[in-house]
């Protein structure tokens, strides 16, 4: 169905008050709130050769006495015949409306209307129901016009099901290209939006954990290890905000590095190692200022054992794959930090949840005497969450998206759940 502009068209009468020119600005202030007041429309209308407005009333006045009280001084002057009322026909065009009264206008009564959309970048990004199918293209145009910083409409076809956590989409109207270019967190990032993983309404909490674990001075060189990292909100900044922390960026979609080393360009990173296999830890890892090290395109389940058999020291670890977050976590089985004379990684894993308990009971279950050795050990009671960070992933699997800080147990996890002593509020993070 394409869009037909003059089919949102409105006419409508209303009253107006034909007053001397001169006064129009005090006639607009001392009625405002009875003014039509229609957004993007003047309240005001000229009347060729005469010194006279025109004063357009709201739609609710139908005559001068249904004015409210305090303006009884403009029945004054229209009974002396300073003021004339009148009748003033409205039209109000599609420029007149926001996108959700226009599409209210035009699909079929009763249909949900997809007013709201994510956006990464100029793409926006919609989730269409099969019902409103039909008009999708009408829909993106909509859209489209209406939204300044929007230049390309897509819908998502599909759900997440890839391991790089991207989706299919189709694209509905705008230009056709779907590589972004944004901002966040003072950072320029640039990517293939169908190619690799990227959620604007994280960046709250990429910002959160960032301030939390890096900004803060720490008398200890940090090292994070962004396990997945995607194309680098975490990696990126941390070592572009930050004075002497190492970031050691992984992911397994080669895309995701692709558009990580793009980033590299565009924020002019002054310390970056691009790797293409990991050498055991030595000086040039320990540079002046931040550092950031791109691993070659890999599996998180391979790269914490790899950086812990180099001997690359880890304080902290982030595992941002909400849906497999947990199992990931298996990687630190068999790896003694204290042994190989390492710092314990402090994990942040993020996962879907509903709430704390079902994690809680999949940690605490094998893991209980480990659990009570590590409050002891750490003084602070295990099974506290960090924080919730606000909705899921887009068609994600739940709505809550949940970030859990664990700090590693001394000696060799030897089965699921003997990770973590604690979960840590954000004050109690430093390693
Ligand atoms: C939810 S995205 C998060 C990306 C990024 N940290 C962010 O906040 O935008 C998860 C990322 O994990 C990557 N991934 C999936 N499975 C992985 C694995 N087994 N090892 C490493 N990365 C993985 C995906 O390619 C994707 O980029």
């Amino acid at each position: 169905m394409a869009l037909d502009r003059s089919k949102v068209e409105e006419r409508f009468e209303v009253l107006a008050l034909e007053v001397p020119a001169r006064r129009t600005g005090e006639f607009l202030k001392r009625l405002a709130p009875n003014l039509l007041n229609v957004a993007r429309r003047k309240n005001v209308e000229s009347l060729p050769d005469t010194a006279s407005k025109l004063i357009l009333l709201s739609r609710t006045v139908t005559d001068i006495e249904s004015l409210p009280s305090d303006a009884a001084w403009v029945e004054e002057l229209v009974s002396s015949g300073a003021v004339k009322v009148t009748k003033f026909e409205v039209t109000l065009g599609y420029e007149h409306f926001t996108a959700e009264e226009v599409l209210r206008k035009l699909l079929p009564a009763g249909m949900e209307i997809p007013s709201s959309f994510e956006q990464a970048g100029h793409v926006a990004h919609l989730n269409l129901r099969d019902s409103q199918l039909p008009y999708k293209h009408l829909i993106g145009q909509v859209i489209l016009e209406k939204n300044k910083s929007v230049k390309t409409v897509v819908n998502k076809t599909g759900k997440i099901e890839t391991e790089f956590r991207t989706f299919p989409m189709e694209h509905l109207a705008g230009e056709p290209s779907t590589v972004v270019c944004l901002k966040e967190h003072q950072c320029f990032f640039e990517f293939e939006y169908r190619d690799v993983y990227w959620n604007s309404r994280l960046q709250e909490e990429h910002g959160r954990l960032i301030e939390t674990l890096f900004m803060r001075s720490s008398p200890a060189r940090r090292v994070l290890a962004d396990c997945t990292c995607g194309v680098g909100p975490f990696s990126i900044p941390t070592t572009k905000l930050t004075n002497g922390v190492v970031s050691h960026a992984n992911d397994l979609n080669p895309a995701s590095i692709h558009w990580l080393r793009r980033s590299v360009e565009l924020n002019k990173l002054p310390h970056v190692l691009e790797l293409e296999e990991l050498p055991f830890h030595s000086e040039r890892f320990d540079p002046e200022g931040s550092l950031l090290v791109i691993h070659p395109p890999g599996d998180a389940r391979q790269f914490i054992p790899n950086l812990f058999e180099k001997r690359h020291p880890v304080t902290h670890a982030v595992f941002n794959l909400p849906a497999a977050g947990v199992e990931l976590l298996d990687c630190f089985r068999g790896l003694d930090y204290d042994k190989q004379g390492l710092p314990r990684p402090l994990v942040c894993c993020y996962t879907f949840s509903d709430g704390l308990a079902s994690l809680l009971r999949e940690w605490t279950g094998p893991a209980a005497p480990a659990l009570a050795g590590g409050a002891k050990d750490g003084g602070r009671r295990p099974g506290r969450h960090w924080r919730h960070s606000s909705g899921g992933a887009p068609g994600a699997q739940c709505g809550t998206h949940t970030a859990y800080v664990l700090r590693l147990l001394p000696g060799a996890p030897t089965h699921r759940g003997a990770y973590a002593n604690r979960s840590a509020t954000g004050e109690e993070t430093e390693a």
